[in-house]
């Protein structure tokens, strides 16, 4: 089940409508969020693991959209490629230098979205991303945002099973937080996520 990734793709669109631009969408590797690039003019994805673009690759075919995207493997801060606009889909705190990344963006494009954890959300706890969410929201603190929205949602699970199946690569830290839903069917874990728009 997990969370409504439509839903936040609308939120997205809502932000900036992405039909007919061209975008740089870095982290785009596992391909969940391919959704926002139906209208585009172009998706570049750009991720520096190969096998996370492999599993975007198949995403892609499956969802027919194949054609929209051109996938780069490389490291966001060597990429030249310019566009409309640049989106971190849930990958700004996983970069190494969140500030220098932005500041990076908004020499290829005017528009930066960036769709993220938000540093109230549970989920970040459980998966033990809360340190690393919170320091890449405070390095955007010298960015003007042009938009700013957060949004409060669940992770639903069946059962311990799926949730042990989506984290499992999370660490150990994160399956000792999950103990709590042993034996537990039907659940939902709060997620709180927010889109910034940064224009330069
Ligand atoms: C949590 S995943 C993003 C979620 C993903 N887009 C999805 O649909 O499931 C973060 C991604 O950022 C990528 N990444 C981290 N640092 C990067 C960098 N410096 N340049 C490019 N990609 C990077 C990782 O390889 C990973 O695939």
């Amino acid at each position: 089940m997990a969370v409504d990734i439509n839903k936040m793709i609308t939120n997205l669109l809502d932000i900036f409508n992405l039909t007919d631009k061209t975008i740089i969408s870095v982290g785009a590797g596992g391909g969940q969020f391919i959704e926002y690039g139906r209208n585009a003019k172009k998706v570049f994805a750009v991720d520096n693991d190969e096998a996370a673009l492999e599993m975007l690759k198949e995403n892609l075919i499956r969802s027919g959209l194949t054609h929209q995207f051109t996938l780069i493997n490389s490291d966001f801060y060597l990429i030249n490629q310019h566009g409309d606009v640049v989106i971190f889909e849930l990958s700004l705190h996983e970069l190494s230098d969140p500030a220098l990344a932005i500041k990076h963006a908004l020499t290829l494009s005017p528009n930066v979205l960036i769709l993220d954890h938000w540093i109230t959300s549970d989920w970040i706890y459980f998966i033990d991303e809360k340190e690393k969410v919170t320091s890449s929201w405070a390095a955007l603190e010298t960015f003007d945002f042009k938009k700013f929205q957060h949004y409060d949602t669940f992770e639903f699970f069946d059962d311990y099973e799926e949730l042990f199946e989506k984290i499992k690569g999370q660490g150990e830290t994160a399956i000792s937080r999950i103990a709590e839903f042993q034996g537990k069917k039907q659940f939902t874990i709060p997620l709180s996520y927010a889109i910034a728009l940064i224009s330069g």
